[in-house]
C-alpha cells in the first residue's frame, strides 16, 4: 500500500521518554528552589526544549537572564542525556514493534515527526533508527507543533500528500499539528485529552487489524469525496 503513509511521534508514542524529562527538569526547578510536580511535567509533553523551560520558569515565578536560560538548557539535556543514554529496545512502548512489522508487512512507508533533537540518538538506542524510511525531529524544523511544519516535511520525506498521511500522537499539540496538516490523526492515550484526533486508542496494542487496509482507506475515501462535494 504505497498510496498512504505513517508519521510517529516518538516521545510517549514509541518510547516513554517523559518520565526522564521529569526527572531532569525537576531536578533543574529543585536547583532554583520551587516545586515541580508530575502535572505541571504534562504541561511539557509535544513542547520544544525552549518552551518547555519557559513553562518550567513560569511554573517557579522565576526570571532569568537569556544567558543563564542558555546555562540551564544546556544543564538540563546533559542531565537527560544521562538516562536516555542507558535506554535499550526493552523500553520499546507494547504494541509498537508489532505495528512497525506490519507497516512493513503491508509495504506502508514510516517517518519520524518528533519535536526532539534527541530523537536520533534515542531510535539508536532502542534499535528502531534503521527501520524509518526518515526522520525529522527538533533539529530539522524552526517552527514547533502546533505548527504543522514537521508534519509537513515528514509527507515531503514519505512523498505522499498530506490527505494521505496518518499521525500517531500522544500530545494534544501534536494531534492539533496533524489536523492543521490535513492528515489522518491517532491520538494515543487519554481520549478525553485528545478529543480532537480522528481515531483515539489508549495504547498502540489497541489497533486493530485491519487499521489500515480498511478503517483508514474508508477514511481517505471519505475526506476525499466532502473535499470533491466542496469544491463544486
Ligand atoms: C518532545 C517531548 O517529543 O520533545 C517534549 O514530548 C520535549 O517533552 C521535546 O520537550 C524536546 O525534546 P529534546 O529531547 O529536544 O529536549
Ligand atoms: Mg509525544
Amino acid at each position: 500500500m504505497n498510496n498512504i503513509g505513517v508519521i510517529f511521534d516518538l516521545d510517549g508514542v514509541i518510547v516513554d521518554t517523559a518520565k526522564y524529562h521529569f526527572l531532569a527538569w525537576k531536578n533543574l526547578a529543585d536547583n532554583l528552589g520551587f516545586e515541580f510536580t508530575e502535572t505541571h511535567n504534562e504541561l511539557l509533553k509535544g513542547v520544544s526544549r525552549v518552551r518547555s523551560l519557559e513553562i518550567l520558569l513560569d511554573i517557579g515565578n522565576v526570571k532569568l537572564s537569556e544567558e543563564k536560560k542558555e546555562d540551564l538548557l544546556i544543564s538540563k539535556n546533559k542531565d537527560y542525556l544521562g538516562y536516555i543514554t542507558k535506554m535499550g529496545p526493552e523500553e520499546i512502548l507494547p504494541g509498537a514493534s508489532k505495528l512497525l512489522n506490519v507497516l512493513d508487512d503491508l509495504g506502508i512507508a514510516y517517518v519520524l515527526g518528533s519535536a526532539s533533537k534527541n530523537a536520533p540518538l534515542i531510535l539508536e538506542q532502542v534499535n528502531l533508527f534503521e527501520r524509518f524510511a526518515g526522520i525529522v525531529d527538533g533539529n530539522s524544523v524552526s517552527k514547533a507543533k502546533p505548527d504543522p511544519e514537521v508534519f509537513l516535511i515528514g509527507a515531503e520525506k514519505l512523498h505522499l500528500k498530506p490527505e494521505n498521511c496518518i499521525v500517531f500522537e500522544d500530545a494534544i499539540a501534536g494531534v492539533e499539528a496533524a489536523n492543521i496538516a490535513n492528515m489522518i490523526s491517532i491520538g494515543i492515550g487519554d481520549a478525553k485529552t485528545l478529543h480532537e484526533a480522528d481515531f483515539n486508542f489508549n495504547n498502540l496494542t489497541e489497533i486493530p487489524e485491519d487499521f489500515f487496509t480498511k478503517v483508514i482507506s474508508e477514511k481517505i475515501l471519505k475526506n476525499n469525496e466532502s473535499r470533491l462535494y466542496k469544491t463544486k
